[in-house]
């Protein structure tokens, strides 16, 4: 947690939040919701105020209405009486806006004037663009012409993924963005890092004498990150088509989540300092020099038609709105080195994928094994160690050790030990994007993804999307409902590991039972 945040950890200063988009899907099932809980656990007081922004024409009433619904459909806690939803809602005001019309814009600045007035705001202006990447720079260029940028406070603009489709694309939005907004106002989304057990890596790591000492590659064998969807492209085939698992999943969240667990100690706890570290994993990492070195290292997969849980599921190129012929990856693994002296040697393992037969985000640290050579190893076969740190749905984190079998002279058999947050009674944790507006009106910008993170990111992973695009018979396949192509396996098993089991699920369906197996 960042020094300024914990000073203000009471006090979220009062601010006016723009949703753009505000009839989109994000705004229905993440923004409000979150706004709700924080104003549900006083974490917003009376003094803010929501415009809704979008295109399409919204009376006051239907506006509220749809409010009503969406928090009550998605949000944590549910609408405990009238009184307190009417005061809750008369905080939210809609505007139909054409986003390239600077009119509208001098429209809004009134409103804004007025509702400021109203809820006692200072000019905190928070600008949430819930909208196609293509739309930031002309938003961001009618608030300034429209005035709306001349309040007494401060103006962020938080914007979410995807930042850009390549290097070059996130460049060119980059530079129109920052033709209005200075780095420091732009709070760009990876929701990944609002989740709490991926906050909670740094406590975790930084926090126990017995992890720090042995985070390095004398003591760690290698590192798995997984993050499984049991969904398909439901409705954003056209979205999913041009982008693929690489850029929607890999370019942000997968290599935020590494950095998070390869990133050096910061030596302050201030979002600059915690950055700068993020961003030297993402410079350490060992570019692919070739097309031959991305095959070696990266596996892509589509799915085809399968069936899970007894219902059978069309292939992805049969899904709404992706071109039939379509080569986008649905899944891809690969094995990537992060080389500085801490991790030198030590190969960090990731995989997602879309219609895996499990939906969870874990991430193994799998320690060095005890020599098998001499005493307790000559004798027995002795599982690595594990440290296994569960993000999502389940948040926990479980440790894997070698214990004596009970009343037996002869066995030795791995047992877990397992804290499983999320299943204990009255932990309701908070929603990544509560935590990241917080976040975002405190001025925090610790969990936001700096410019220089996001354009390291993609020159990563340019090289690996160029090598896929001159040899697209890289493509493998498999059916949806399983653990993703073959290659998967190859990459992990040709170096004398394997893919430990997530969510206690093998990839040959063995259950995983604490203490040993079923
Ligand atoms: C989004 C991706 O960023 O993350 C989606 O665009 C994906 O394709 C989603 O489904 C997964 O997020 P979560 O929080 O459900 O794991």
């Amino acid at each position: 947690m960042a020094e300024n945040q914990m000073m203000n950890e009471m006090q979220t200063p009062g601010a006016v939040f723009f949703i753009f988009g505000a009839t989109g899907d994000l705004a229905r099932r993440k923004l409000y919701p979150a706004i709700y809980s924080l104003y549900r656990e006083g974490k917003l007081k009376e003094d803010f105020a929501v415009i809704g922004v979008a295109r399409r024409q919204r009376s006051p009433e239907e506006f509220h209405n749809d409010l009503y619904d969406s928090v009550q459909e998605f949000c944590r806690y549910k609408v405990a009486d009238s009184g307190d939803w009417d005061r809750f809602a008369s905080h939210f005001e809609y505007k139909s806006l054409d986003i390239n019309n600077v009119e509208g814009f001098h429209e809004l600045r009134q409103q804004t004037e007025a509702i400021e007035t109203k809820f006692g705001i200072q000019g905190n202006r928070l600008f949430y663009l819930a909208l196609a990447p293509e739309l930031f720079g002309n938003v961001s260029n009618s608030l300034k012409e429209g005035g709306m940028l001349e309040g007494n406070g401060w103006n962020r603009l938080v914007i979410e993924k995807p930042f850009g489709y390549d290097l070059e694309s996130a460049e060119r939005l980059n530079q129109e963005i920052r033709e209005v907004f200075a780095e420091e106002e732009i709070y760009r989304i990876d929701h990944y890092l609002g989740k709490e057990m991926v906050q909670n890596i740094e406590v975790i790591r930084f926090a126990n004498a017995f992890f720090e000492p042995l985070w390095n590659n004398k003591y760690i064998a290698n590192v798995q990150i997984t993050l499984g969807e049991t969904v398909g492209v439901e409705e954003r085939g056209e979205y999913y088509d041009h982008s693929g698992a690489l850029r929607d999943m890999g370019q942000n969240h997968m290599l935020q989540m590494l950095t998070m667990i390869a990133m050096e100690p910061p030596s302050r706890l201030l979002p600059e300092d915690i950055r700068d570290e993020k961003v030297k994993v993402l410079r350490s990492l060992r570019p692919f020099a070739s097309n031959e070195d991305v095959k070696q290292n990266v596996v892509r997969g589509q799915y085809t038609a399968g069936t899970y849980r007894g219902k059978e599921l069309p292939g992805y190129r049969q899904e709404d709105k992706v071109n039939p012929e379509s080569n986008t990856e649905t899944y891809f693994a690969a094995r990537v080195f992060v080389d500085n002296f801490r991790w030198a040697g030590v190969p960090f393992y990731i995989r997602t994928g879309k219609r895996l037969p499990v939906k969870t985000t874990e991430v193994v640290v799998e320690f060095r094994s005890m020599p098998n050579n001499v005493y307790l190893g000559k004798k027995y076969k002795l599982e690595p160690n594990l440290l296994v740190i569960r993000v999502n749905p389940m948040e926990g984190i479980y440790v894997k050790i070698n214990a004596k079998k009970p009343g037996s002279e002869t066995e030795i058999e791995p047992l877990a030990m397992d804290f499983c947050q999320s299943c204990m009674v009255g932990i309701n944790s908070p929603e990544a994007y509560e935590r990241l507006l917080q976040d975002a009106v405190e001025g925090d910008s610790t969990y936001f993804t700096r410019w220089d993170e996001v354009s390291t990111a993609w020159a990563f992973i340019d090289r690996i999307a160029k090598a896929w695009e001159e040899t697209p018979d890289s493509l493998e396949t498999y059916p949806a409902g399983t653990w993703g192509p073959e290659g998967a396996k190859r990459l992990i098993v040709q170096d004398g590991f394997k893919w430990w089991p997530v969510n206690g699920q093998e990839e040959d369906n063995v259950v995983w039972k604490v203490g040993g197996r079923e």
